[in-house]
């Protein structure tokens, strides 16, 4: 089949490059050149496990291109993906220019039935929306189908590979066989493509994604409350999550939820409630908890420092949004590494993938380090932003030596709590007692 992706940013670079990995014919177009030009020169802008093997091998056997010409990349497609962005307005509902534009600029270009997808996460209605802007520009017949993406960054190929479902929204006979027929490789282990309407299959995506936010968020609760009474959130995870009902995934408390989704579309879902006259509280709250969670681990520095986090100088390990993603947006540990400045404490950073990222937004505000043990020499603490892999078995004498007190704030809970206090090192987690309490912070 023959498709074109408009927009090449995380969910259209995977896309385009999963569709073409079935046999599809698959053009990518940005406006952005300098991104294109590097695609053509099989040059990756992202980093995704596993997408470079599938983007390098489909660019050599012609299956997948790039091109910055809107023209060129839909002549031929039978289905046309919309992977563009829709941040956030001033009044945090979805801006929908890019999506809106760039149907405007195809239904101008078209001259035959095409399918055009919503591939981005778009309000109730956006479906209606695109139709409307067609309709005005072109009298050629299409189809508007919703079709979320679900993808976690990490393991985005994965995901797209062997999705749990897929949703698609549409009531166009012709288009339903079309995304019938380019999903069926996908789905073979049984798996289903589920069809609904437009609308419906727009707010699945944002019920799931809220549904998923107020899951960790209530986890997160959960944490605090077990630091306050004395018990072991690892403990209340296993005994809440082995009930079938609830689930064991997605239970894991930490520094708050980030990246470019939960936040972004909790916030819509609940300003699209309002604007429907509709007080949608528990969407509220999530947002209010999180942002409340994204600040606790400053809070117990400071608590810890007494309040005098002046000249302190702490290592921080991760500064990705979560693990496997060079992603930083809405990530805890920037908002975190700014509470600290503002303290005027310094602050030595490593991240497998996102330090570039960060420097490119912080540049020297904080140091960089290639390698997670070069950023402990006479640090304070140790803070654990990001739960690597690599972070998981560390050299703990190494720490020992290279930090100036033993001391540890661990914001995923990486750490066994026998080892910790076998160790020695005050070790501070989430939802969990504190280790070997009384050693001291070295003035
Ligand atoms: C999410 C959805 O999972 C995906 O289906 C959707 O399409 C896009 O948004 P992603 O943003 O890549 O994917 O990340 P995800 O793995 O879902 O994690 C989101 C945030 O929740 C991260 O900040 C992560 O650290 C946090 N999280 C996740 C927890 O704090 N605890 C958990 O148990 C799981």
């Amino acid at each position: 089949m023959k498709i074109a992706i408009v927009g090449t940013g995380y969910v259209g670079l995977v896309t385009g490059t999963c569709l073409s990995e079935t046999g599809n014919d698959v053009t990518c177009v940005d406006i952005n050149k300098q991104k294109v030009m590097m695609m053509q020169q099989g040059q990756l802008p992202i980093y995704e496990p596993g997408l470079e093997a599938l983007f390098q091998r489909n660019i050599i056997h012609e299956r997948l291109r790039f091109t910055d010409n809107l023209a060129e990349a839909i002549e031929h497609a039978e289905v046309i993906f919309l992977a563009l962005p829709t941040p956030p307005g001033g009044d945090g509902s979805a801006d929908l220019s890019y999506v809106l534009g760039a149907a405007k600029d195809i239904a101008n270009l078209i001259t035959d039935y095409k399918v055009i997808v919503t591939k981005s996460t778009v309000p109730v209605g956006t479906a209606d929306k695109v139709r409307a802007v067609f309709k005005q520009h072109t009298d050629i017949e299409i189809a508007v189908v919703s079709n979320p993406e679900f993808l976690r960054e990490g393991v985005a190929v994965e995901d797209f590979m062997k999705p749990d479902r897929v949703v698609v929204g549409t009531t166009d006979e012709r288009a339903r066989k079309l995304m019938a027929e380019l999903y069926a490789p996908y789905v073979r282990q049984g798996n289903p493509i589920i069809f609904m309407d437009e609308r419906s299959s727009e707010l699945t995506k944002y019920a799931a994604n809220s549904f998923l936010a107020a899951k960790i968020t209530f986890m997160n609760e959960i944490a605090n409350l077990c630091e306050l009474v004395g018990a072991n959130v690892d403990m209340v995870r296993l005994g809440v999550g082995s009930d079938d009902r609830i689930g064991k995934r997605f239970l894991f408390p930490g520094i708050g939820y980030g990246g470019s989704c939960f936040p972004k579309d909790v916030q819509a879902l609940a300003k699209s409630a309002e604007d429907n006259d509709y007080h949608f509280r528990i969407l509220n709250a999530v947002m209010e908890t999180n942002a409340i969670q994204k600040k606790i681990m400053v809070e117990k520095l400071k608590k810890y420092y007494n309040d005098d986090l002046k000249g302190r100088k702490f290592a921080i390990w991760g500064l990705a949004f979560k693990p496997e993603t060079d992603d930083i947006r809405e990530a805890p540990a920037l908002e975190i590494i700014g509470e600290l400045l503002n303290e005027g404490a310094q602050i030595v950073a490593f991240d497998p993938e996102a330090a570039n990222n960060v420097k490119y937004l912080l540049g020297d505000k904080i140091e960089y380090v290639d390698d997670h043990y070069d950023a402990l020499a006479g640090a304070d603490a140790l803070l654990i932003l990001t739960e690597w892999s690599i972070f998981r078995n560390p050299d703990f004498a190494l720490i020992q030596k290279s930090l100036k007190a033993k001391v540890i704030f661990d914001g995923r809970n990486l750490y066994d709590l026998d080892k910790m206090t076998e160790l020695g090192f005050y070790y501070n987690s989430i939802g969990r007692k504190t280790i070997n309490d009384s050693v001291p912070s070295v003035a």
